[in-house]
């Protein structure tokens, strides 16, 4: 179902302590907002994930991973499956976020993989999906996340599909606080929704969540929410500190 979301993605960021203290606060804070209009979902290291879904029993975020791996068990050092996400009660998983696609050559084969393991386990992923500034100045940015949803996301079927919530997140915005300008992401989230008008169909087009990230923050996020197609946001830096983040939540 189309929801308004906004997800913080914490990245390798914090220590255990400050990561139980901000998750605290949050809640916290929560507790005494009207948040019946949105889902607020937090997605810190694997590390912490077991602190924050006990908090998040009594509070009303959900808590996703930010990667998982394609297998359910085996020998694969140092990895995190799906059943293992699952047992720690964890709703939501980032697959294909562009740093994992950068700096761990997660290609579009293996995030469909990824995909596949994230939905037979059920957990709902949150696709990342957003062209690099040389692609964007090329005018190729249309082509280019067209591709990531063909490659990755569209072999789903309708039924897996609509657990999933995408993201677009032009990776020349992120951590660069140059955040597309609201029309720019409109313009790209209804591009998106006609991609999957094609292949779902309207009634699935419409029922589908789609996220803006890069430089989303306090300042600029009412603006961004505000356009037609934009359900929200997965925010990076912002979402490290608890004040900053809640006005994010509130900024539809
Ligand atoms: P940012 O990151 O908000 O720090 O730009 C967003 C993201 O990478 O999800």
């Amino acid at each position: 179902m189309r929801r308004k979301i906004v997800a913080g993605n914490w990245k390798m960021n914090k220590s255990f302590p400050d990561a139980e203290e901000l998750i605290a606060e949050i809640a916290d804070k929560l507790e005494s907002m009207d948040t019946g209009h949105q889902d607020v979902i937090l997605c810190p290291p694997y590390v912490y994930l077991e602190m924050a879904t006990d908090i998040a029993e009594d509070s009303v975020f959900s808590v996703g991973a930010q990667n998982m791996n394609e297998n359910d068990t085996g020998a694969y050092t140092g990895e995190i499956s799906g059943p293992m996400l699952t047992s720690m009660e964890v709703e939501y998983c980032i697959i294909g976020h562009s740093e994992r696609r950068k700096y761990y050559g997660e290609d579009h084969a293996l995030l469909a993989r990824k995909l596949d393991a994230a939905l037979r386990n059920g957990i709902r992923p949150i696709f990342c999906c957003g062209e690099v500034l040389p692609e964007r100045e090329a005018g190729r940015h249309f082509e280019v996340v067209k591709k990531q949803l063909e490659e990755s996301l569209f072999h789903l079927t309708a039924e897996q599909f609509q657990q999933a919530v995408i993201a677009y997140e032009p990776v020349w915005a992120i951590g660069t606080g140059v955040n597309a300008t609201p029309a720019q992401a409109q313009e790209m989230h209804a591009y998106i929704r006609e991609q999957v008008a094609l292949k779902y169909g309207e009634s699935m087009a419409s029922e589908t969540s789609i996220l803006y990230g890069g430089s989303c923050n306090a300042s600029n996020a009412r603006e961004l929410f505000s356009r037609a197609d934009v359900d929200g946001g997965l925010i990076g830096g912002a979402s490290l500190k608890a004040d900053e983040f809640l006005k994010i939540v509130t900024s539809f």
